[in-house]
């Protein structure tokens, strides 16, 4: 069992949780991941590390309810435990002093590209970072980027805070403006990460992108996160997340990404079924029978 340090929301649905896993904190490098089972039948999901403290042996991690488990798991409180937390999974992004590098996180991606920016700063490079959110209540870790970046540019869809448009409006700026870029890293919703790789393929300016294709045992063997990589087949899990953004087929991506879609909003509905019923705690999710609340089904 893995005890729960400290939870708290950082934006509606997003929640940070710092959690006591002494082996993984002393391992974890930037760009890796966790594996986690909130309860025994419950289903494993990918985490990216976004800090560890080896002196305190914890690692943190920032999580956006999008389904069951998502859900499930940011209702979790401090005191609180999670069966399985197994990592640090996946090959670390690779640090280097490459000049300037411009790091775009999108949405929840912004907590993924957080530890790479804080590497990347560490290294040496100028390092330029793009937060993008839909919307002000949904900009996180903006004092953290900030304080591991040169510069930080923040845009939200809707304009309701820093500048209204996407992160490519402001990528697409600073190379209009001669900016030299020597790396790109952009982290977050598969569309975004697509909009960067086909902007900077144009400039010729190297790109890695992380991948976030749908994962089960996170070591090769089950081929559940298989994605095509210059027409070649890698495992995001061991070969990544992190690959060369001009060579991704993102369409086999999103396609692969949607194959559960009718069994993830059955799942999800069964869950704020049970949610209502009071059936799901901490430590079990138990599936509302039809009929059993209150007649409502
Ligand atoms: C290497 C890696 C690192 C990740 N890091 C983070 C992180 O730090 N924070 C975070 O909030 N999320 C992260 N994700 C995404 C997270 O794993 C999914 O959101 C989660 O598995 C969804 O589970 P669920 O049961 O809540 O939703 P599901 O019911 O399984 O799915 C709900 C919705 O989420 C989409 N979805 C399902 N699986 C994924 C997936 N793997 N990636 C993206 N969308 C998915 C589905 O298409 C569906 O629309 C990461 C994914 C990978 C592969
Ligand atoms: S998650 Fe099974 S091969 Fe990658």
């Amino acid at each position: 069992m893995f005890k729960i340090i400290e939870a708290k929301f950082l934006a509606p649905g997003i929640k940070r949780f710092v959690i006591e896993a002494p082996r993984i904190a002393r391992k974890q490098k930037p760009g890796q991941f966790v594996i986690l089972r909130i309860y025994e039948e419950g289903e494993r999901i990918p985490i990216t590390i976004e800090n560890s403290d080896p002196a305190r042996g914890t690692i943190s991690i920032v999580v956006q309810s999008v389904g069951k488990t998502t859900n499930l798991l940011n209702s979790l409180s401090t005191g609180d435990e999670i069966l399985d937390v197994v990592g640090p999974l996946g090959k670390p992004s690779e640090i280097a002093d490459y000049g300037t590098v411009v790091v775009v996180g999108g949405g929840v991606g912004t907590a993924m590209a957080y530890p790479t920016a804080a590497a990347l700063k560490r290294a040496g490079n100028r390092v330029l970072s793009i937060v993008g959110a839909r919307t002000k209540e949904l900009v996180i870790l903006e004092s953290e980027m900030r304080a591991v970046s040169d510069a930080l540019l923040i845009t939200t869809d809707d304009g309701s805070y820093a500048d209204k448009g996407f992160v490519t409006d402001k990528l697409r700026q600073l190379i209009d403006n001669g900016t030299r870029i020597d790396l790109v890293v952009a982290v977050g919703p598969i569309v975004m990460m697509k909009a960067v790789a086909e902007m900077t393929r144009k400039e010729n300016i190297h790109t890695v992108v992380s991948l976030n294709p749908i994962m089960i045992d996170g070591t090769g063997m089950c081929g559940g996160c298989r994605v095509l990589i210059e027409g070649k087949s890698q495992f995001a899990c061991v070969d990544g997340p992190e690959f060369d953004g001009h060579k991704v087929n993102f369409e086999v991506l999103v396609q692969r990404n949607s194959m559960y879609r009718d069994a993830e909003q059955q799942s999800m509905a069964e869950y704020q079924h049970a949610k209502e019923a009071q059936a799901c705690t901490a430590h079990s999710c138990a599936v509302v029978p039809e009929g059993v609340h209150g007649g409502q089904r």
